[in-house]
């Protein structure tokens, strides 16, 4: 269908006009990118999201007014014009530009609104010369980059084609409530104030998982939404304190089909092939194998475990961890990757040490004989175990991580392997997609001294450990896996889910084993406890992270680019300078007059 146009000022963009227009009469609107006066003639650089178009301007290119008066406009002031499409004089042809053959002489113009050249802080294209604060303070005038037009395009797009995939496959979209009550995802929750009901407040969802459960409940079946989430915790790269989720729930499932929907969701997002589909790896092997339950599998440097191998070692540090149950792994760098001088391998020390790492251990390897680092604790029957873990014996450099917290262990590896995988450019271009399934149930917190849940409370155990959850001891409880699932791309954790705790003596025995009072039980989730009593379909679902399927696709790195506008690192918006004191009025209508005190 057409598009509207009658209302429309503008009667083309500035990204479109080509040889074919040449003759017609037509009007632009547009930011002035550029303006330059070559005596007499004059010529600016007209710019939208679209595209710039060059305009020419004679001495009588408007009754009435003079082309000096052009000296007074400034870039970014925002112009109307009409004129005639001519083309452009041969030297002044632009092949690499679709409107490069044209310009526009103009006949009539209008200033819409100026720029205060004085102040602009800065321009927002080409290179920008701004530091990323300042972009943030100014995030409307960054708005105007390509490179961001382009991420807001690209994500307005990928919404719509998943809402259509979606609509295809049966599911509706439910919009849940913003003002809600707690809904534990393993972050802090941000709180708003009730006016009506002194002292209480509501939560803002981490996510919507208990509404999705009840829509199921409520008969609802095949529930979507694309929705807001909120969540207070240390923010990251990947991480803002207000995000997007893809949210799906369905009932009487299994995970075999939550993995064919999200099988093609992303073949047609990412516009694979039919044949697309995604490897599974379980949680154990990916802790094993990389150290981590995202793993970027773009490149190799696969870990390997060796704590036995150190068990009747010389090394008294590594000899006492691999003696009670530490953890010891090793990655084995071959020297036609690179390298590392005596500075790079003790730069991961560094790298190691926000992890909770005391160091990394090294030796070299060349023609057979080992140097450096703790090469000489390494005995013939030691190196001839660790090449067992390797396809040739190649020249290079084994790298050792080992601490008695295994935790720690895989985290230092996972690190480090990264960092290698990122400086020595190992890095593959495209996209390795992976499920992670067989996620523990549960963890120990020291810190808490209490299990917490790893994906969420809601999640039911594997049916097999079923009887074990009901009746275990704290060590059944530790090795349990779960019925959840994460979707993993280069690196990046896409998607969530798990099939559900449907039986409310199971959801209930769950709160117990977190530790929780029926008093704590009752008052945050006896409303969900109750609903499970009357009837409750079996049912599952996953959440994909929005920002970050869109951070893939536009190939950032930075969760900012795909945001319109997002936060900085430390929760606030450099814009709006929110959060912000609120006045007192508020505070005295809301009971917190302490606040303005
Ligand atoms: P989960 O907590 O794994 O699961 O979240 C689902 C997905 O949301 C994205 N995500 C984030 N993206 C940006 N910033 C954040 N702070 C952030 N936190 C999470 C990730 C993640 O994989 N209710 C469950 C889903 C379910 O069980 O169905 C949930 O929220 O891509």
């Amino acid at each position: 269908m057409a598009e509207i146009t009658s209302g429309v000022v503008r009667t083309h963009n500035c990204g479109e006009l080509t040889a074919s227009n040449i003759g017609k009469t037509v009007t632009l609107c547009g930011w002035i990118n550029k303006y330059r006066n070559l005596g007499g003639l004059y010529f600016i650089d007209l710019r939208d999201k679209y595209g710039v178009t060059q305009l020419s301007f004679d001495r009588f290119f408007n009754e009435g007014h003079t082309v000096s008066e052009l000296d007074e406009v400034s870039l970014e002031s925002v112009i109307k014009v009409e004129g005639v499409v001519a083309s452009r004089p041969e030297a002044a042809l632009n092949k690499n530009m679709v409107t490069g053959e044209i310009e526009l002489q103009v006949t009539n113009f209008k200033m819409l609104s100026t720029s205060d050249k004085d102040k602009l802080p800065f321009l927002p294209f080409g290179q920008i010369e701004a530091t990323e604060d300042l972009k943030l303070k100014y995030r409307y005038l960054d708005l105007r980059t390509n490179k961001l037009q382009n991420i807001l395009k690209q994500r307005s797009e990928i919404t719509l084609k998943i809402r259509n995939i979606l609509n295809e496959e049966n599911f509706i979209e439910v919009e849940t409530p913003i003002l809600y009550k707690s809904t534990p995802e393993g972050a802090r929750d941000y709180i708003v104030p009730s006016r009506v009901h002194p002292g209480s407040v509501y939560a803002l969802p981490q996510s919507p998982q208990t509404l999705k459960q009840l829509l199921m409940i409520g008969g609802t079946d095949r529930y979507f939404q694309i929705c807001k989430c909120f969540r207070d915790e240390d923010l990251r790269a990947d991480r803002q304190p207000e995000f997007t989720q893809i949210d799906i729930e369905a009932s009487y499932i299994s995970q075999e089909y939550i993995i064919n929907l999200t099988t093609k969701l992303i073949q047609r997002l990412f516009e694979f092939d039919k044949r697309f589909s995604i490897p599974r790896m379980s949680y154990n092997e990916a802790m094993n194998r990389y150290g981590s339950d995202k793993p970027d599998l773009r490149f190799g440097l696969e870990h390997f475990e060796v704590t036995d191998l150190f068990k009747a070692s010389s090394f008294s540090t590594f000899e006492s961890i691999a003696n009670s149950s530490g953890l010891i792994k090793a990655i084995f760098i071959p020297e036609d990757l690179g390298t590392f001088s005596r500075k790079n391998l003790d730069q991961f020390n560094n790298i190691v040490k926000p992890y909770g790492g005391k160091g990394v251990a090294f030796f070299k390897v060349n023609e057979g004989k080992l140097s450096g680092g703790i090469s000489k604790f390494i005995d013939k029957n030691l190196i001839s175990s660790l090449n067992k873990n390797l396809d040739n014996e190649e020249n290079g450099t084994w790298l050792f991580f080992a601490d008695s917290n295994s935790e720690v262990t895989h985290a230092c590896a996972d690190i480090v392997r990264r960092t290698i995988g990122h400086d020595l450019n190992l890095i593959t271009k495209g996209y390795k997609f992976i499920w992670i399934y067989d996620f523990p149930l549960l963890e120990w917190s020291e810190e808490q001294n209490r299990f917490i849940a790893k994906h969420h409370p809601f999640t039911m155990p594997k049916e097999s450990y079923l009887d074990k959850f009901l009746n275990g001891n704290k060590d059944d409880l530790l090795s349990m896996p779960a019925e959840a699932y994460d979707l993993v791309c280069n690196g990046y954790e896409l998607g969530g889910g798990s099939m559900r705790i449907y039986d409310q003596k199971l959801q209930s025995k769950m709160f117990e084993v977190l530790g929780m009072s029926e008093e704590e039980v009752s008052s945050q989730f006896g409303f969900f406890i109750e609903a499970l009593q009357y009837g409750t379909p079996p049912h599952g679902g996953i959440a994909f992270g929005l920002d970050r399927i869109i951070m893939v696709l536009a190939q950032t790195d930075n969760i900012r680019d795909v945001i319109a506008f997002p936060k900085t690192t430390s929760a606030s918006d450099l814009m709006s300078k929110a959060p912000s004191v609120p006045d007192s009025k508020q505070t005295h209508e809301l009971n917190f007059d302490w606040l303005n005190s």
